[in-house]
């Protein structure tokens, strides 16, 4: 488990460090499972420089001693003196706007901070405008998922669907963290992805999960965490 949430996590910059995706249904244990690996990270010695973001558009975090920050000011703050940052953005109408400047903001701190790297996970981030496998994200997220590895940030985009991706975002990721996947996205993945996740999604059952390696093409499975 320590190498893979290494894989997952680690923003080095090295081949592995492409942004992930993790989907599956709703209640399928998503947030549960991204919290154990997060707390499991802090653990080890190799995250000891990284920042990780947790943005919750449903204002659901699960890290016990983490007051979210309602405010970019706050939540920056709160990052120069803790590893882990929870950010709820607040007006529907900006949550967009309000993830773009997290993001510009994050990519500003990197440069200043040579010896830090970042995680940014977007949890349910099907809400955003623009994920969808139609869909055009903005020109931030892109840059997340696309130029983030060279400045040792990860993003991790959290949805309900495979489907929700935006297209643009499915060869710049080298893993798919999924839990209980729904049919449309077994469909969905043979024609993206070239992969049958048939056999994989009937064991895909009380919580348990799996991590799909892009990079490698291989298939890691794991038992249910223990909620945090
Ligand atoms: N590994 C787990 N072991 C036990 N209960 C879990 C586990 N993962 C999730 N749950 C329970 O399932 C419910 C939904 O989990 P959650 O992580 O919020 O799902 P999602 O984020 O996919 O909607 C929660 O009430 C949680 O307590
Ligand atoms: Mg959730």
């Amino acid at each position: 488990m320590k190498q893979m949430i290494r894989k997952l996590f680690l923003a080095d910059g090295g081949s592995y460090a492409l942004s992930t995706c993790m989907s599956a249904r709703s209640g399928s244990g998503k947030t549960t499972l991204l919290t154990r690996l997060i707390s499991e990270a802090r653990k080890d010695e190799a995250f000891k420089e990284t920042r990780f973001i947790y943005v919750s558009i449903k204002r659901e975090s699960l890290f016990p001693k983490v007051k979210p920050s309602t405010n970019l000011n706050d939540l920056f703050k709160h990052l120069r003196k803790n590893p882990i940052g929870v950010y709820y953005p607040l007006e529907p109408q900006f949550y967009e706007d309000d993830i773009d400047e997290l993001i510009d903001s994050i990519f500003t701190l990197s440069d200043s901070n040579p010896d830090s790297s970042f995680v940014i996970v977007i949890d349910d981030a099907n809400i955003l405008k623009g994920f969808d496998n139609r869909g055009i994200p903005s020109q931030q997220v892109k840059k997340l998922a696309v130029a983030g590895r060279s400045k040792r940030i990860r993003g991790l985009f959290i949805t309900h669907r495979l489907g929700n991706l935006p297209r643009l975002m499915n060869g710049n990721m080298s893993a798919v963290i999924l839990m209980s996947i729904s049919s449309m996205d077994i469909d969905y993945s043979k024609k993206i992805f070239g992969v049958d996740f048939e056999p994989l999604s009937n064991e895909l059952f009380d919580y348990k999960w799996a991590v799909v390696d892009l990079i490698e093409e291989k298939t890691y499975r794991f038992n249910p965490v223990k909620p945090v």
